[in-house]
């Protein structure tokens, strides 16, 4: 697979995943109206998918076919997106654009933006427990893939993580808990979508093994990405504000090492997500290219 086939590949599974999306979140005519139209606004504001994506690329790459996937796949992107909205309130990163268009808050206000964050966050939940939806994936399997999700966007993954980075902000901190933010606000939700992908296809535990590991990397891989685009990305190419993490003191690599070594350094961590796989065969190729992708990408 080419980096042009890679990128008709994220194309086409987009595609999938708005669709799935589509019919999980209410139109913005449901009552009360405000909160689904300030959900829907982030939501389809045009986000990579890159969650979903991963966890059906693992399920594929397991030979599974991904059609039951595809609700468990959108609650990925709504955790995402709620994480996304609340990250920029004024009490947090306090950011202006996200997704190419102004955020949530500055549109909506604060109060809506909370709250839609909140009813994207509960959405997932209402997706995960939802049997009729889900009635193809064992229920034990089921029990897994939600505690899967629940415990990587809580405190002991996303929400831990997050609260490190705050408080982080502007002080003098270690390269253990630099590491810990980035595997942790970011890399928890990525491990778990290839780890949910996985269990949905009835992985072995040996696979799993090394999947898990894979996800570990390419998630630590994807933040330092983002560090990165933080300082030479376009704000059209992103779809944010640029400089946004120097302005707060943001702990990132770059901050660390500065931007040559980070850019190293992201490489040395794709090269072991790309040996984590060396027993997969070619149906994995997906994986492998994701995994460059998340380095290469200009958004
Ligand atoms: C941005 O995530 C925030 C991070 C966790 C680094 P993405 O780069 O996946 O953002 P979207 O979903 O494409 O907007
Ligand atoms: C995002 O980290 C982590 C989460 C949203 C959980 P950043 O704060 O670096 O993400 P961006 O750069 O605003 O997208
Ligand atoms: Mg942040
Ligand atoms: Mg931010
Ligand atoms: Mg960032």
């Amino acid at each position: 697979m080419s980096a042009m086939e890679i990128k008709t590949y994220l194309h086409k599974k987009k595609d999938l995943v708005d669709k799935a999306l589509e019919s999980i979140v209410p139109p913005a005519n449901t009552f009360p109206p405000s909160v689904f139209e300030a959900m829907r606004y982030s939501l389809f504001a045009g986000g990579k998918r890159v969650r979903p994506i991963l966890a059906i690329a693992t399920a594929e790459s397991l030979g599974a076919r991904p059609k039951g996937l595809l609700p468990i796949a959108g609650a990925l992107e709504l955790i995402h997106t709620y994480s996304l909205v609340h990250d920029d309130l004024p009490a947090m990163d306090n950011d202006d654009f996200r997704r190419g268009r102004p955020t949530c808050h500055k549109v909506y206000g604060e109060a809506m933006a909370i709250l839609a964050g909140d009813g994207l966050l509960n959405r997932a939940f209402e997706i995960l427990s939802d049997q009729k939806r889900l009635k193809d994936v064992p229920a034990k399997r089921m029990m897994a893939i939600t505690r899967e999700i629940a415990v990587a966007s809580g405190v002991f993954g996303m929400v831990g993580g997050q609260v490190v980075d705050m408080e982080s902000e502007g002080k003098d901190v270690d390269f253990p808990t630099l590491e810990y933010i980035h595997t942790h606000k970011t890399g928890a939700l990525i491990r778990a979508s290839v780890r949910v992908g996985a269990l949905y296809a009835g992985v072995n535990e040996k696979k799993l093994k090394a999947l898990t590991r894979y996800g570990e990397f390419i998630g630590l891989a994807f933040q330092i990405a983002d560090d990165i685009l933080d300082i030479v990305g376009k704000q059209e190419d992103i779809g944010k504000d640029v400089g946004s993490d120097l302005k707060k003191g943001k702990k990132t690599f770059p901050s660390f090492y500065g931007l040559a070594e980070s850019r190293n350094r992201a490489h040395e961590v794709v090269d072991k997500a790309l040996l984590s796989l060396k027993d997969f065969d070619a149906k994995a190729d997906v994986l492998r290219e994701l995994a460059k992708y998340i380095i290469y990408r200009v958004n």
